[in-house]
C-alpha cells in the first residue's frame, strides 16, 4: 500500500511569503510528505564553509508544524559556483578534452577526492542542522546518479588501479582484454589509460563502463556512510532510474536502506513500466520501495498527458509494491532550465487541474486502505544483468535504435516481459547468479555476456527441473566482452543445439539499394512453425540453430536461411530449455510464451486487453485501465466487481482510467 504521498518541493524557488499557502494546499490535497533541498547547495553554502541554513530551518519548522514529513536530499548534483570556480579539477573532463562548466547540473567528476570531501561535508552539516526535527522520514543522496563520465587524470589513476586489482597481472590483463589485437598489449601498468580513442575496443569500453559505475557507487556510498556516522537515523536512498544504463543497479542498492527511483511513466510502454516496477521491487528482494519522482505531466512539456493518468500510474505502482509515491514537482519554476515543465500548481502558486487529481488519488487510497494485498510471489524470474546493458548495444538495438545507443538491452528484455504481461503474469528480476529455486520459469533474454558461475547456476536450475527460456545471442561471451572459444551457446548441451549462423539482418547484398545510395535496409524474414505457433516476421540480430537433440519451434521460410531453425526446445535433466534465436513479434511471442508457461505448469491468468494491466497478488488481482476506452478483463478469478456483486462469468468491465481490485475473498472493493 502507498503509505506516503509526497511531492518534490523547492522552497528556494519562490518567495518565502508563499510557503504557508503552498503547505496548506498540500495538506488540503492529502499530501503528507515533502522532498526538499535537492539542488539547494548555492543557497545553503554561499562561500566555502559559509553556511546559511536560516531559511531552510524556517521551511522545516513550517513543515513540521503542518505535520508534513520530509525527505531530505543532499544537494551534490549541483555544485555552487565558488566550489567549481576555486577547484576546477572537480569539474568533469569530457572525452573531447573540454572541462565541463558551471551553469548546469551533474557536471562534477565523481572520482574527485576534493569534490567528494565537499559533498560529505555538506551532508554532515545537514544532518547536524536537521537532527532535532521530528519529521525527517528519509534521505535521498544526490539526483539521478550517472551521466557524468569523466576523463581526468584522477579518474585515469583510479581506473589503472581498478584494472590492476581486477586482473592482477599484465599477462592476465592482456589475455582477458585481447591485447594481442592491434598492438594493444600493456607491458607496464603505467601504460593502462582511460579509453580515450573514439573507438576503444569492446573490452576496454566495458572495463570503463564497469569502472565508472563503481565510481558513482563509491561516490554515493561515502555520503551514505557520512550521514550514518553523523547519527542520521532515517533510512537512506537515492533516486535511480530503471532504464538508465549507467549504473549496476544490484550493486548500488546494496549500501542503501531502501530502493527509490524516478518513474517518468510516459517514457515507457505500459509493460515496460510494469517491468521497471518489478525490477525496483526486486533490487532489495521484495522490500517496499519508493518513487521519488512521478512527472506531473510528462518529462517533456510538449507531450500531452491524459487526465487521471497520474492517478493510474500511482495505482499501478501500488499494485507492484510501492510504498512512497512522490509527485514531481509542486510548482512550475518561473526560471531556470525547466521553466516550461509543469507542476501541481502554476508559476504563481495557483492550483492546476492536476492538483485536484492528487486529492482524488488521496481519496482512493483512503478508500482502499483496508484492503489487504497479499505479497507478490511471481513464479517467473527474469534475469537482469547490468553487464549486458553495457555489453550488448551493438546487437539488440540495431534495428530499432541507432547503433550508438545503449537503449538496446532494455527493449530486448521487455519483449520477453511483454509476453507474460499480456497473459496477466508478472516476474521478479533476479541477478544471473541469484537463487532461482523459487521459480518455475526463468527468462534469459539479452544474456550475451555471462560468467562461468552464472552458467553453472542455470545448468543446475534446468537439471533440477526448471524451465529456462533464452533469447538470441545469449551465453556467447565472457564477462570481459570477448567471445567464448567453445562451441556456442555455452549451454549447448542444455539447449540441445549449436548456433551455426549469427548475423544482423541489415542487408549488404541488395545491389539496387546500394546503387541508389540509400542507407542499407533491414531485411525482414518470415518465420513459420511446425509446432502450431503463428507465423511471424523477424528483423535485427538473428541466428540459425543446428539441432542436436532439440525440437524445432520456428524456422525461416524465406531469405538466405530458408529451412534453417530459428527457435528450439529441448529436455535436459528434469527440466526444459527453450531458445529463440530471432526477435519474434508481440502476438506470436505471446503464443510461444503460452507453450513455455504450459511446460512450466504456470496458469495464464487472463488475456489482458490493450491499455489494461493486471497485477496478481495471491488470490487478489489488481486491474488498471490506462486507456480512454472501457476494457473487459475475463477470468474465473474475477468473481466480484467493484460493488461486490457476484460475477459468475468472471468478466469485469473497467471504466476508462479506472481500476478494480478483484478476488475470491469477501470485502474487497
Ligand atoms: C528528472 C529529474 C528532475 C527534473 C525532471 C524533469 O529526471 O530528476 O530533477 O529534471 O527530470 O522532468
Ligand atoms: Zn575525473
Amino acid at each position: 500500500m502507498i503509505k506516503h504521498l509526497a511531492v518534490a518541493y523547492y522552497p528556494e524557488h519562490c518567495d518565502e511569503a508563499r510557503w504557508p499557502r503552498d503547505i496548506a494546499l498540500m495538506r488540503e490535497h492529502g499530501i503528507d510528505t515533502v522532498r526538499i533541498l535537492e539542488f539547494a547547495w548555492s543557497r545553503l553554502e554561499r562561500a566555502d564553509g559559509e553556511w546559511d541554513f536560516g531559511w531552510a530551518h524556517r521551511a522545516m519548522r513550517l513543515l513540521e508544524e503542518a505535520s508534513l514529513d520530509v525527505v531530505l536530499c543532499t544537494p551534490s548534483a549541483a555544485p555552487p559556483a565558488w566550489l567549481t570556480g576555486t577547484y576546477p579539477e572537480t569539474l568533469c573532463l569530457k572525452k573531447d578534452g573540454q572541462r565541463d562548466a558551471h551553469g548546469t547540473r551533474r557536471q562534477y567528476c565523481p572520482t574527485s577526492r576534493r569534490y567528494r570531501d565537499f559533498c560529505n561535508r555538506i551532508a554532515a552539516k545537514m544532518q547536524e542542522e536537521f537532527a532535532a526535527y521530528s519529521n525527517v522520514l528519509a534521505w535521498q543522496i544526490d539526483n539521478e546518479l550517472g551521466f557524468n563520465r569523466c576523463y581526468c587524470d584522477e579518474c585515469e589513476t583510479a581506473f589503472r588501479q581498478d584494472i590492476r586489482e581486477r586482473f592482477g597481472s599484465l599477462d592476465g590483463l592482456n589475455r582477458a582484454l585481447g591485447g594481442a589485437f592491434w598492438s594493444q598489449d600493456f607491458w607496464e601498468w603505467e601504460q593502462v589509460g582511460l579509453p580515450h580513442p573514439t573507438s576503444p575496443s569492446p573490452e576496454m569500453r566495458l572495463a570503463f563502463d564497469r569502472f565508472y559505475s563503481d565510481q558513482i557507487i563509491s561516490f554515493m556510498t561515502e555520503q551514505v556512510e557520512t550521514l550514518r556516522s553523523c547519527g542520521a537515523a532515517a533510512p537512506i536512498s537515492t533516486n535511480l532510474m530503471a532504464d538508465f544504463p549507467e549504473i549496476d543497479l544490484w550493486k548500488i542498492t546494496a549500501p542503501l536502506d531502501f530502493v527509490g527511483w524516478d518513474n517518468y511513466a510516459d517514457q515507457y510502454t505500459l509493460a515496460g513500466n510494469s517491468l521497471a516496477h518489478h525490477l525496483m521491487r526486486s533490487l532489495k528482494s521484495g522490500k517496499p520501495y519508493w518513487t521519488f519522482e512521478n512527472g506531473v505531466n510528462s518529462v517533456s512539456p510538449w507531450l500531452q498527458s491524459a487526465p487521471r493518468a497520474n492517478i493510474m500510474h500511482a495505482l499501478s505502482a501500488l499494485a507492484h509494491g510501492e510504498e512512497g509515491h512522490t509527485f514531481w514537482r509542486w510548482d512550475s519554476c518561473p526560471f531556470g532550465h525547466e521553466q516550461d515543465l509543469q507542476g501541481l500548481v502554476d508559476w504563481a502558486g495557483n492550483p492546476r487541474a492536476k492538483l485536484r487529481e492528487v486529492g482524488q488519488l488521496r481519496a482512493i487510497l483512503d478508500e482502499i486502505a483496508e484492503v489487504e494485498l497479499p505479497p507478490l510471489q511471481p513464479r517467473i524470474a527474469l534475469l537482469f544483468s547490468p553487464l549486458n546493458y553495457w555489453g550488448t548495444h551493438p546487437y539488440y538495438g540495431r534495428a530499432y535504435y541507432d547503433g550508438n545507443s545503449y537503449k538496446s538491452y532494455w527493449p530486448e528484455i521487455e519483449s520477453f516481459y511483454q509476453a507474460i504481461f499480456d497473459l496477466g503474469l508478472g516476474c521478479d528480476c533476479v541477478a544471473p547468479d541469484g537463487d532461482l529455486s523459487n521459480y518455475d520459469l526463468v527468462l534469459a533474454p539479452g544474456m550475451c555476456l555471462v560468467a562461468d558461475e552464472e552458467l553453472q547456476n542455470l545448468r543446475s536450475y534446468v537439471q533440477n527441473g526448471g524451465v529456462l527460456f533464452a533469447g538470441r545471442k545469449t551465453f556467447v561471451k565472457t564477462p570481459d566482452n570477448t567471445y567464448r572459444t567453445t562451441e556456442l551457446p555455452a549451454l549447448g548441451d542444455v539447449f540441445g543445439m549449436r548456433i551455426s549462423e549469427s548475423q544482423s539482418s541489415e542487408d549488404g547484398n541488395d545491389i539496387t539499394v546500394r546503387a541508389a545510395a540509400q542507407s542499407r535496409p533491414f531485411r525482414q524474414f518470415q518465420l513459420e512453425s511446425a509446432a502450431g505457433l503463428p507465423a511471424t516476421p523477424t528483423m535485427g540480430w538473428f541466428e540459425t540453430l543446428e539441432l542436436r537433440g532439440a525440437r524445432s519451434l520456428y524456422s525461416y521460410c524465406d531469405g538466405y536461411f530458408r529451412g534453417e531453425t530459428a527457435a528450439s526446445v529441448h529436455e535436459f535433466g528434469k527440466g526444459t530449455a527453450f531458445y529463440v534465436g530471432a526477435r519474434i513479434e508481440r502476438a506470436a511471442m505471446k503464443e510461444l510464451m503460452r507453450q513455455v508457461l504450459q511446460t512450466a505448469k504456470i496458469d495464464v491468468v487472463c488475456e489482458v486487453p490493450l491499455g489494461g494491466q493486471l497485477v496478481q497478488r495471491g488470490d487478489v488481482v489488481f486491474l488498471t485501465n490506462h486507456s480512454d476506452q472501457e476494457l473487459t478483463f475475463s477470468h474465473p478469478l474475477l468473481v466480484q466487481d467493484s460493488s461486490n456483486t457476484p460475477n459468475p462469468d468472471g468478466e469485469v468491465k473497467v471504466a476508462p482510467f479506472s481500476f478494480a481490485i478483484m478476488g475470491k475473498r469477501e470485502g474487497l472493493c
